[in-house]
């Protein structure tokens, strides 16, 4: 029997007692199928995939850092985004760089095994920047954030929970006659529900997410910005969570899930659309204003980077350190970039573009 303030070892095995194939959880899996496929068609035709892995994860890193209330904006991580010792940054972007580098690493280990208990645990440690593993002692509670009571407890015990996780791990991966969205539904739920460490569930959760997708290939690269929709209404997020566990209701939240792959899979496509055209037209506005030192790498890297440095194209092997800075002052001259200053160093602010992350700009100002 489950008890808010009792560990929940009984937490009931995967796959769930009822069917979770429900007609309407199947209309939404159509749905938000199709509007994923179109997001990993868009995301292939940017032939440079680093213009989208280097921007879109970092749009994921705010936003599910901020859940977490480590509030930095997206604008202050592209600024840093190419800084390589974040140990000097503040702590909340140390912790949004930690987010990124967690998930650069998760997709790493993909190519070597499937999602299991270990990713899992790498994941956390680099998120939350310590060494802790799996709980291994008691008091864990989840906490209502308004009134303060106990909501939840999950299991306690570590044996027990990596028992649980290893069920966790075989429905994931194996149950692969359900559709890939409801195993991430269910998935999601019932990891947040072991709960298996002290912190960064939530987060180590939310990469997972991702990197399922990646697995089951309905995503080539981590660029969907799913955080995004479970910060727009984490009460309801939380209240579905917890009707999975006090009352069996599996569909409002497989629903709630689903349907925020969907809706930000739709939003991702339309960002990368517009990305892909504003690149474009950028890319022939510099062919006619640079003649022959216009490169097609070097329009990329502007797309790379939104707050350029020279080093950027020194390290691309681009130009040497004052040629680089030439060509950059150029295309601040041509108006296609802004330069602000950030201590010593100049950065060459892609205005065009940052809106498009920054906001829901749909437009921007013509070249000329
Ligand atoms: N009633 C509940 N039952 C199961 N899981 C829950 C419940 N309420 C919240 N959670 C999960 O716990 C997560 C928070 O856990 P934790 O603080 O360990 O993670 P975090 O990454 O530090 O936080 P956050 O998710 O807020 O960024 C939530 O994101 C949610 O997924
Ligand atoms: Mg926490």
């Amino acid at each position: 029997m489950w008890l808010p303030d009792k560990p929940y070892n009984d937490l009931p095995a995967l796959p769930p007692a009822t069917d979770v194939e429900t007609p309407a959880v199947l209309k939404a899996c159509i749905t938000a199928s199709r509007r994923l496929a179109a997001l990993h068609a868009s995301a292939d035709l940017i032939p440079n995939r680093h213009i989208l892995t280097n921007t879109l994860p970092l749009m994921e890193a705010q936003a599910s850092s901020e859940i977490e209330n480590i509030v930095t904006t997206a604008d202050e991580l592209f600024r840093y985004a190419a800084v390589e010792n974040t140990d000097t940054l503040s702590p909340a972007l140390k912790e949004a760089f930690g987010y990124r580098a967690a998930m650069r690493h998760g997709i790493d280990l993909l190519q070597r095994r499937q999602l299991c208990t270990n990713t899992a645990v790498e994941i956390c440690r680099i998120l939350r920047h310590t060494d802790a593993g799996i709980r291994s002692t008691p008091g864990c509670c989840l906490r209502s954030q308004t009134t303060g009571e106990v909501v939840y407890t999950p299991p306690d015990g570590e044996a027990a929970i990596r028992e649980k996780l290893a069920n966790w791990e075989q429905y994931v991966n194996g149950q692969t006659e359900t559709d890939p969205l409801i195993r991430l539904a269910v998935g999601h739920y019932q990891f947040e529900a072991i709960h298996p460490f002290s912190d960064g569930n939530g987060r180590t959760g939310r990469i997972l997410n991702i990197l399922f997708l990646v697995q089951e290939n309905l995503l080539s690269t981590p660029v969907l910005c799913l955080s995004r929709a479970i910060i727009r209404d984490k009460a309801a997020y939380y209240s579905r969570l917890n009707a999975v566990t006090a009352h069996g209701e599996w569909e409002p939240f497989i629903l709630y899930m689903v349907n925020a792959v969907g809706e930000t899979a739709a939003w991702t496509h339309r960002r990368i659309t517009l990305i892909r055209h504003l690149l474009d037209e950028t890319a022939a506005f510099m062919r006619g204003r640079l003649g022959g030192t216009y490169s097609r790498e070097l329009a990329d890297l502007l797309f790379m980077w939104p707050y350029c440095r020279i080093s950027n194209l020194v390290d691309a092997g681009i130009a040497r350190r004052q040629t680089a800075a030439s060509y950059l002052d150029a295309l601040a001259d041509a108006g296609v970039l802004d330069t602000v200053r950030q201590g010593k160093a100049k950065l060459f602010m892609n205005k065009r573009l940052l809106p498009l992350l920054l906001t829901e700009s749909e437009t921007w100002k013509p070249f000329q």
